[in-house]
């Protein structure tokens, strides 16, 4: 009977949200679909989209301590991070950190490393960076849309189009990242390990995650505190071996609930372009090409065969390769993950970052800490591989700056 009451009040629910969604297109003054970031991809099922209702809602989980919180975390919610599933704001920055000692790089784990959790809960201190970090990275919140379409692009494809000995010669070598796979991870029948059975990262600044349960699973556990069936350890502050951890029972949360969140990340919609037939922004568009921003901001990918059919077999515009570049001295950190070296990051992608402000506080926050406040200074900073790309952008014309940023913009 409480199991039947259970499923008909959840049932109600979802008849009530599913109603929230609809009635927003009639709502006068609603934003138009391609001006919001959040909402589920167009063409799922009944079934699929009582999974991404469900998966939503534990997104916007808020996590107390009687629930599991910390003992030593950041903050307690995904959403608070990725709120409005856009980018974050700087003041929602996570810090990771390690030490170089003769050219390897220890992130520290027995210290508290790599992330720091910054905060803790009553009766807890919190953790602060250890003397022997030496080098200290802070990340902003990218956002999560449309990762279900780039979790899908097959391993094949990242390989095909990494050049990483630039044989193409155009000073532009993007690479996979190789991670070694946590215990819980099950590859695809396309996911390719090296030979020492490492796989190739795509998610994250360093592309550091395998896939979105590896990234969902780190984010529960790093950022929140909080166990799951996948990661049985709450984080430690080992600078204070009195206090260990909290003491609600493990996991904290289900495995069917870190799923929940899966699903709902592998089918929310991907941005939608604005202004597309604009002359402007069509020529800012050729230029993006022409200067070879394209070359790591690639537009166009094409997923393999999913178990979702909206993300099976498409190609999508999402202007990244998903691979690593070096780009020069001054976005090196002294950090890094897996093979990447400490000047190299992960090409983000480009769409939606003309909506990037409405979640950002009305400003611009771009490169992977956010110290970038406009869409120019992010081109300025790019060097290394991307040294070349950012003459051309200089020698363009005002004109032709501006184009290529309402083009920027409209995506
Ligand atoms: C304290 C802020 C914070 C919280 C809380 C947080 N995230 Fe994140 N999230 C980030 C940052 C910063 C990154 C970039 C991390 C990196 O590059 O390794 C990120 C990256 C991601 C990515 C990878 C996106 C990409 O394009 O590669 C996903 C997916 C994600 N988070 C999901 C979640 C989920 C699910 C939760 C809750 C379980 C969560 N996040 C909680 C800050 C946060
Ligand atoms: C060699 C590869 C490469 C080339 C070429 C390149 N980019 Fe990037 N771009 C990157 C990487 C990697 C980052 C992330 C750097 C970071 O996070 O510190 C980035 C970041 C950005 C960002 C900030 C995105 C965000 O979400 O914070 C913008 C905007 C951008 N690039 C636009 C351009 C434009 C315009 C061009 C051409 C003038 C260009 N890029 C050329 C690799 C490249």
């Amino acid at each position: 009977m409480k199991n039947n009451l259970a499923k008909l009040s959840s049932l109600v629910l979802l008849a009530g949200l599913l109603s929230l969604y609809a009635c927003e297109k009639f709502l006068p003054n609603e934003p138009e679909e391609n001006e919001v970031l959040d909402g589920p991809m167009e063409g799922l099922s009944y079934a699929q989209t009582r999974l991404f209702l469900e998966g939503d809602e534990a997104f916007s989980e808020v996590f107390t301590p009687e629930k599991g919180l910390g003992a030593y975390f950041v903050t307690s919610s995904c959403f608070s991070c990725h709120s409005g599933d856009g980018k974050g704001h700087p003041s929602t920055t996570l810090t990771r950190f390690g030490r170089w000692e003769n050219g390897q790089f220890d992130p520290l784990t027995h210290l508290g490393g790599g992330q720091l959790q910054n905060r803790a809960i009553a009766g807890f201190e919190a953790e602060v960076i250890p003397s022997e970090a030496n080098g200290i990275a802070k990340f902003t919140p990218p956002a999560v849309t449309g990762l279900g379409l780039l979790a899908a692009v097959t391993d094949a494809t990242l390989l095909d189009v990494a050049d990483p000995d630039d044989m193409d010669g155009n000073g532009i070598s993007g690479r996979v990242n190789y991670i070694e796979p946590p215990d819980f991870f099950s590859p695809l029948e396309w996911n390719i390990p090296d030979e020492e059975g490492r796989y190739i990262g795509r998610f994250g600044k360093k592309a550091a995650a395998i896939d979105l349960l590896h990234q969902t699973v780190n984010a529960y556990n790093q950022d929140m505190g909080i166990t799951s069936d996948f990661d049985m350890n709450d984080p430690i502050n080992y600078a204070v071996s009195s206090q260990q951890t909290d003491l609600i029972p493990d996991p904290e949360i289900s495995a069917a609930t870190g799923q929940s969140v899966v699903f709902y990340l592998r089918t929310l919609k991907a941005p939608i372009p604005r202004d597309e037939s604009d002359a402007n922004v069509q020529l800012g568009k050729q230029l993006f090409m022409d200067i070879d921003c394209g070359k790591c901001h690639i537009p166009t990918l094409k997923t393999g065969i999913s178990d979702i059919t909206v993300l099976s077999e498409v190609e999508f515009h999402p202007y990244t390769d998903l691979l690593l570049h070096n780009m020069g001295e001054e976005l090196n950190d002294n950090y890094t993950e897996g093979l990447a070296e400490a000047a190299e990051w992960r090409t983000p992608p480009l769409w939606g970052l003309g909506l990037s402000p409405d979640a950002q506080g009305g400003e611009f926050f771009l490169m992977h800490d956010g110290r970038a406040t406009s869409i120019e200074e992010a081109i300025l900073l790019h060097g290394g591989e991307a040294s070349n790309s950012r003459t051309y952008y200089q020698e363009l014309s005002t004109s032709d700056k501006e184009a290529l940023i309402s083009f920027l913009k409209s995506l």
